[in-house]
């Protein structure tokens, strides 16, 4: 018998970084999928595998001994049997992502809760969703310097979440359904590095990043009401203030500020850098009927551009061979 669960990837719409100190973000879970297999095995022993990174590892006795890029699989995996007080008994956990890797759409977060979901229905412990995104951070830890949390709560909820360290989450139902377009640079970083760089920057200016994150934070709370109310329009501009946020906080770059040029001039409403920053990935708010356009000016600078759509579910697991691949 296997177990099988998927998790989406994410975007922030506004509030990244910000919101690592405590700010308010918005996030929107996207169509875009880690899914995970896990099968017991006759031997003692955990095999991890992803084919992403085309690696693999068998662990024996101690868990700790193995390839670095699959440490946080292997968390996922230990922090969810030690969760339900068991020890593993012979476990081999696939890991299959069509998320692109470190470009800031949350990949590592995606991978992690969906292991912690797969295995936590293949060993009988039945976990809330709270449970999934708290057992997420071990992970997230190893891989994202102080991560606020924003990418494996989004990617175990789904939907677009008002996010906020130590706040219940708020869902945030738009009206009219927003178009997102993303825009990859291609450029793969670690997310970990410009969070640094901004906890740098903080200890050096405080008094200045405080009052980027004041008006960070107004940007979130106008963008949930405009969201809510439809004022597509409105949200789009306060895009495009959270990115000129983002620059004065050095985390985008040229790639990223070409893409969303390129795209506000070929209509968007909006367009920012999203995540991380620093290569990966920007968004551009398009109007439905012109989202190609968008998606042709950002490939016309030499970007990858695709229409995503929101995920409503979050995390999910079954046991159901049928579904492979869900
Ligand atoms: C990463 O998706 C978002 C950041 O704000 C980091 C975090 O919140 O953990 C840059």
């Amino acid at each position: 018998m296997a177990t099988y669960a998927k998790a989406p990837a994410k975007i922030i719409l506004l509030g990244e970084h910000f919101c690592v100190y405590g700010a308010p973000a918005l996030s929107m879970a996207i169509n875009f999928y880690a899914k995970v297999k896990v099968e017991n095995l006759e031997k003692n022993e955990l095999h991890i595998s992803s084919k992403n990174f085309g690696v693999s590892e068998v662990y024996r006795k101690d868990f700790k001994e193995g390839k670095k890029v699959l440490n946080p699989i292997r968390v996922a995996v230990e922090s969810t049997l030690k969760h339900g007080g068991l020890t593993c008994k012979g476990l081999k956990v696939e890991v299959d992502s069509e998320i692109p890797v470190g470009v800031g759409l949350g990949s590592s977060a995606a991978i992690s809760v969906s292991t912690i979901a797969a295995t936590a229905k293949h060993v009988g412990l039945n976990l809330s969703k709270e449970d999934i995104r708290s057992l997420a951070f071990n992970s997230e830890r190893l891989i994202h310097f102080n991560p606020s949390g924003v990418d494996q709560t989004t990617s175990t909820y789904g939907g677009i979440l008002l996010y906020r360290i130590g706040e219940p989450i708020r869902r945030v139902k738009p009206q009219p359904q927003p178009v997102f377009i993303v825009g990859n640079t291609g450029i793969r970083r670690v997310t970990g590095r410009f969070v640094k760089k901004v906890g740098k920057l903080r200890e050096e200016k405080t008094k200045l990043v405080e009052e980027l994150a004041k008006k960070a934070e107004s940007l979130v709370f106008e963008g949930v009401k405009a969201l809510e109310e439809g004022n597509l329009n409105l949200f789009g501009r306060l895009m495009n203030l959270n990115h000129e946020l983002l620059c004065r906080i050095g985390v985008s770059h040229e790639k990223l500020n070409l893409f969303v040029d390129a795209a506000r001039k070929a209509g968007a409403l909006g367009a920012k850098l999203t995540g991380g920053g620093g290569g990966g990935c920007m968004i551009a708010l398009a109007k439905p009927e012109n989202w190609v356009g968008v998606v042709e000016a950002i490939r016309g600078v030499g970007g990858e551009a695709y229409k995503v759509e929101i995920d409503w579910d979050g995390v999910q697991s079954w046991v159901n061979p049928s579904r492979l691949g869900g």
